[in-house]
């Protein structure tokens, strides 16, 4: 094994900092996120929903599911019983134009993904269920990942959005998909007609998720479904709150003031900056700098797969350029946002050094990766710096640095898991039964080892705290364990 060079353990030994200290990163986002449910205004949002799902819901909706990358449209049957079917249903990647226009525009566009959607299913259901959806029209669930102001189900004011979204609105997120719709019935001729649609519930992606873990994996004697989080694009989790811990101003105007309520925590905003400011790099600072919306939401930053490779990228970039001019560098590793999450994820699933040099190689300069590679800081000359390559140690000095980016973002994501669950001093209750946090998003869903770096952080703070009395020790010897489980499809089924 060759020696890792010095500077880069200095960068290794800044980005590693957090994961010392998880346990006391856990409490200071406990601490703080107590406070934000109690004050915040763009945080810890309250939505109108009370109750979990039971796994008897039964009827067929459609669903739109818009994230920050994907649109999705389906039809879902809900039988009860857990039982689930996904029909028809498209996917298409959200053109980067539609993110920085007017809200009407994007709109639009959904509307007519939605007439493709449900377009295609009446072309294949049989007469008699055309004829009363046509009839009777559908009803919509929406997912929409992100911060929305809600106190019915059936509207949702938005507010401003991270993830690339500049355009501004406070619209009504239901009046601008139904002016949307009633476009496209009003403007095209479809070759099918298509039904009315009547929007009945909306919700965030974080929440969508736990609604359908709870769905399917209700809770039972020994599990307890209660938060849901995402670690995609972006980063979110909600979490039941009792009604009585809010002060008025989020406390529901109708139905009980008793039992509890979901938030929309929103975590990633602002407010939840102090707990990571100790371990806030230059790379951070740099890249919050440039980002669209500076300080909107530094810990998204520091976890979310649109912001992964671009940290990589701009660590990368200070290694390999204390050996060569800037200039010599890869056009990619010197351009904002042109080193891909997903090439991170593929190195880092890479069996040995050699495989991850060829992945760089393919990826940095593709119609030379066949070519020879020499060490990189050589020069030709005494004057002609030679074009700097990738060769084995830089391919093993970028795997480092990813790992130590990604670790970092599962340790962070674990330790706001952790404080997210004091909301409802969930850990410090039901010490026999195991905490279920359902997620979805492509970070933890895909990337190499994410879920399980990130669950071996939690556990390591569940097990500190059980040490240190702050919460209960499971009965009869057994482990306290909070676990990680995927919500399949949850921003399709919880909508
Ligand atoms: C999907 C959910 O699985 O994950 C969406 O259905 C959610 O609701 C998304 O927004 C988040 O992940 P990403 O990586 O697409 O941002
Ligand atoms: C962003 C959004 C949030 C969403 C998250 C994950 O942080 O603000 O609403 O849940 O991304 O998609």
């Amino acid at each position: 094994t060759t020696p890792i060079p010095s500077l880069e353990v200095g960068l290794l030994e800044k980005l590693e900092a957090p994961l010392a200290d998880v346990p006391s990163i856990a409490r200071a986002f406990e601490v703080i996120y107590h406070n934000l449910a109690l004050t915040a205004s763009d945080q810890f949002l309250p939505t109108p929903i009370r109750a979990l799902p039971t796994g008897e819901e039964k009827g067929r909706f459609l669903a739109l599911d818009l994230g920050g990358t994907n649109l999705r449209v389906a039809v879902v049957w809900l039988y009860g019983g857990d039982g689930l079917k996904v029909c028809t249903q498209g996917s298409w990647n959200i053109p980067e134009h539609l993110k920085s226009g007017a809200a009407e525009v994007l709109f639009r566009w959904v509307a007519d993904r939605i007439g493709d959607v449900v377009g295609e299913y009446l072309g294949d259901v049989g007469s008699e269920e055309k004829e009363r959806i046509l009839s009777e029209g559908m009803e919509l669930g929406v997912t929409f990942s992100f911060p929305m102001e809600q106190t019915t189900h059936d509207s949702a004011l938005l507010m401003p959005m991270g993830k690339g979204f500049t355009f501004t609105t406070t619209n009504d997120l239901s009046s601008l998909l139904k002016a949307a719709y009633d476009d496209l019935l009003s403007t095209t001729t479809p070759t099918y007609p298509l039904p009315r649609l009547d929007i009945v519930a909306i919700t965030n992606d974080s929440i969508s998720a736990l609604l359908s873990a709870a769905y399917l994996h209700h809770s039972t004697e020994d599990v307890r479904a209660v938060a849901g989080i995402i670690a995609g694009t972006g980063t979110n989790a909600t979490c039941l709150c009792p009604v009585s811990k809010l002060p008025a101003s989020k406390q529901p105007t109708s139905g009980s003031s008793t039992g509890a309520i979901l938030l929309n925590t929103e975590w990633s905003i602002r407010g939840t900056a102090p707990p990571l400011k100790p371990y806030t790099t230059t790379w951070d600072v740099q890249l919050d700098l440039e980002n669209e919306k500076p300080g909107f939401q530094p810990f998204e930053e520091m976890v979310g797969g649109r912001y992964l490779g671009e940290l990589v990228r701009l660590v990368c970039l200070d290694l390999f350029s204390s050996n060569v001019p800037k200039s010599q560098l890869p056009e990619k590793m010197k351009l904002r946002y042109g080193l891909d999450t997903k090439l991170c994820s593929d190195v880092e699933a890479s069996v040995n050094d050699d495989e991850a040099l060829s992945l760089l190689q393919d990826y940095f300069d593709p119609d030379t990766s066949s070519s020879t590679t020499s060490s990189a800081a050589t020069t030709t000359s005494s004057e002609e710096p030679e074009e700097w390559k990738w060769d084995l140690l830089s391919a093993a000095s970028f795997r480092r640095i990813s790992t130590a980016v990604s670790t970092r973002a599962a340790a962070l994501v674990a330790a706001a898991t952790i404080g997210v669950l004091g909301v409802n001093d969930e850990l410090k209750h039901h010490a026999e039964k195991q905490v279920l946090v359902c997620y979805t998003g492509t970070v933890l869903e895909k990337y190499p080892t994410f879920r399980e770096r990130c669950e071996g952080f939690m556990m390591e703070v569940v097990e500190r705290w059980v040490a240190e009395s702050r919460i209960p020790p499971a009965p009869s010897g057994k482990r306290r364990a909070v676990r990680l489980v995927e919500a399949k499809d949850g921003g399709i089924v919880g909508a």
